[in-house]
């Protein structure tokens, strides 16, 4: 399908293409714009933190600025996870150190961004370790991920290590409202605040519930469409899930958690979210209970992040609800 602006999503669509687009990270953004000034000083980087806060977005903010048009030519963009990854670094590495001095104008090295690094091997991360060695005049390496406690000690000491948390809901709801001017949506304030409440810091996640809020009532968003989309009927369904598993009804549970993910296209992150938070809500679940639901809710939500099959943790996670339920149950 061709991609043209009409079609493109609009978390692509409003995607920074330089470093003063980006909302909020002032810091962040300073730092690199230091780098940028004089990109001989410029080390190696290590992104890390929550998903849709502008990690991968600031990466090839880097490779545009360094590289002007033609960044592509030099720039390695790899997901790591990729079973080839260490293999194309390696190799585009050596092209890379080819390249005579002249070819790369005013940057002196080549730029290999690593999306999920988090996701590599132990071997291979010691593989990487040794090509940055290796290469380090001619190469910087952006390194992506969610978790920098995954990535070795070795490789993090070699980087200035940038956190990416929360974005600012102020900052968020400006972004928003940038974006719904710009599409000819009328955007209450409530409604954009409720939103952004939802999105809990990932801005990726604000905006998709932005155009799909859009979609639902004819470019007029208000609080009640939000709630449609993102809240309430959703929640409610959330907690008629926990309740089943709870109480041992492990199919009727799951038949919840299909309805959820086919009706409302949540992602198995999302109805895990959903169900810490509905969770706090249910005034039936004592406290006792709620704190060791909280801590499975923890490890299946850490499993997802880890990319284990959503259909197969989710199924795991309602089962383990049952085994809560049962024994609070037993022991009154
Ligand atoms: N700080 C930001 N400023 C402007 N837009 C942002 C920012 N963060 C996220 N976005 C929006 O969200 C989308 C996703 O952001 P991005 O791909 O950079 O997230 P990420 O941090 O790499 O997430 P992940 O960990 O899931 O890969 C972008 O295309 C952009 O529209
Ligand atoms: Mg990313």
């Amino acid at each position: 399908m061709a991609v043209n602006e009409e079609t493109l999503m609009w978390v692509e669509k409003y995607r920074p293409k330089n470093l003063n687009e980006v909302v909020d990270l002032k810091d962040v953004v300073e730092s690199l714009k230091a780098f940028m000034r004089n990109p001989k000083t410029m080390p190696h980087l290590l992104f890390a933190g929550i998903p849709g806060t502008g990690k991968t977005t600031l990466a090839l903010c880097i490779a545009r600025e360094l590289f002007g048009p033609n960044w592509k030519t030099f720039t390695l963009e790899l997901n790591a996870s990729d079973e080839r990854g260490i293999d194309t670094v390696r190799e585009r590495v050596k092209d890379f150190s080819r390249y005579s001095r002249a070819a790369f104008g005013n940057v002196p090295f080549a730029l290999i961004i690593l999306d999920e690094s988090d996701q590599m091997t132990g071997p291979a991360q010691t593989a990487l370790r040794r090509i940055m060695e290796t290469s380090s005049r001619t190469s910087r390496f952006i390194l992506i991920c969610n978790y920098s406690g995954k990535i070795i000690e070795p490789i993090q000491s070699r980087c200035a290590v940038f956190r990416f948390s929360k974005l600012d809901p102020k900052a968020m709801v400006e972004h928003l409202k940038f974006i719904a001017e710009k599409e000819n949506v009328t955007l209450s304030p409530e409604a954009a605040e409720r939103i952004v409440d939802y999105a809990e810091g990932d801005l990726r996640h604000a905006i998709n519930a932005l155009q799909t809020a859009a979609v639902y009532k004819d470019g007029v968003i208000d609080e009640k469409t939000v709630q449609n989309v993102v809240g309430e009927v959703s929640g409610v369904k959330v907690q008629v899930m926990i309740n089943k598993a709870l109480s041992g009804s492990f199919i009727d549970a799951r038949k919840k958690m299909y309805e959820l993910m086919g009706e409302y296209g949540f992602s198995g992150s999302e109805i895990v979210r959903q169900m810490q938070r509905e969770l706090f809500k249910m005034s039936f679940v004592t406290p006792e209970q709620k704190a060791e639901l909280s801590n499975i809710i923890g490890e299946y939500d850490y499993r997802l992040t880890q990319g284990a099959n959503s259909d197969i943790q989710l199924s795991a996670l309602l089962a383990q609800f049952g085994k809560v339920g049962k024994t609070q149950g037993e022991n009154q």
